[in-house]
């Protein structure tokens, strides 16, 4: 089995609003970039990452990677989420086995979740994702506002990362449809693909504005 993490991180962070792109916001000290990385590779599991840097960003992203040697790889972006993920999946290496795509921006995800998302591909799973319960009530509204159904929220989940696939699954999948999605098992599922869920961790969530870097903040100390 060799396992490869792709970690888009080429997003400007608007809605965190840093000035910097996210994944180099710093938290006690580290980019959010080298956190999720250590992460990854801390977990045992992991045998080298792919990260989708802005293209501005390539030789600082690599240069704060510098920590993680040969396991470790930087190349530039896309201007989606899929663009990023889709260039990292490019630049895999040929004998990957079981592929996981991971935010930049859940830099404090717990290691524990890395090794069952692992442990549930190498098990035999196609494609596996990371779920929470959804804890409020949601809505589909229309264009004006209104409200047009309540969904039941006992089948309703939060989708974290990382996600995990078979190599070859996944590289079907991004073969197959060239248009942009905002979680890779999307894209699985419509190859009619099953994706099978695990519990994810609270620690996984995704730092999207000042908000949640606060709340990250306050996990670390
Ligand atoms: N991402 C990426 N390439 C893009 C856009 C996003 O690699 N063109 C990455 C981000 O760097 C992040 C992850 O996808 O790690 C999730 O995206 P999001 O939380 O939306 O981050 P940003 O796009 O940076 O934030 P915003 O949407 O607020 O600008
Ligand atoms: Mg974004």
């Amino acid at each position: 089995m060799s396992v490869v993490a792709l970690v888009p991180a080429a997003g400007r962070g608007e809605r965190l609003g840093a000035g910097v792109p996210k994944a180099l916001v710093s938290v006690r000290g580290e980019p959010l970039l080298v956190h999720a990385v250590r992460g990854l590779l801390a977990a045992g599991c992991v045998h080298s990452v792919v990260v989708a840097a802005p293209v501005s960003d390539v030789d600082t992203m690599t240069r704060v990677l510098a920590f993680a040697g040969s396991h470790a790889r930087v190349v530039p972006g896309g201007s989606s989420r899929t663009q990023s993920v889709r260039l990292a999946l490019g630049a895999a290496p040929p004998d990957t086995t079981v592929v996981l795509v991971h935010d930049a921006a859940r830099a404090f995800t717990p290691a524990e979740l890395v090794k069952a998302v692992v442990a549930r591909v190498d098990g035999g799973a196609d494609a596996v994702i990371p779920v929470l319960p959804v804890a409020d009530t949601i809505k589909r509204v229309d264009a004006a506002g209104r409200v047009a159904a309540t969904p039941d929220r006992a089948d309703l989940r939060v989708v974290q990362t990382p996600q995990g696939f078979r190599a070859e699954v996944l590289r079907r999948a991004y073969d197959a449809y060239p248009d942009a999605t905002t979680d890779d098992a999307g894209l699985v599922e419509r190859l009619g693909v099953p994706v099978d869920t695990i519990p994810g961790h609270p620690y996984a969530m995704k730092i999207t504005t000042p908000f949640d870097l606060a709340v990250a903040e306050a996990i670390l100390r």
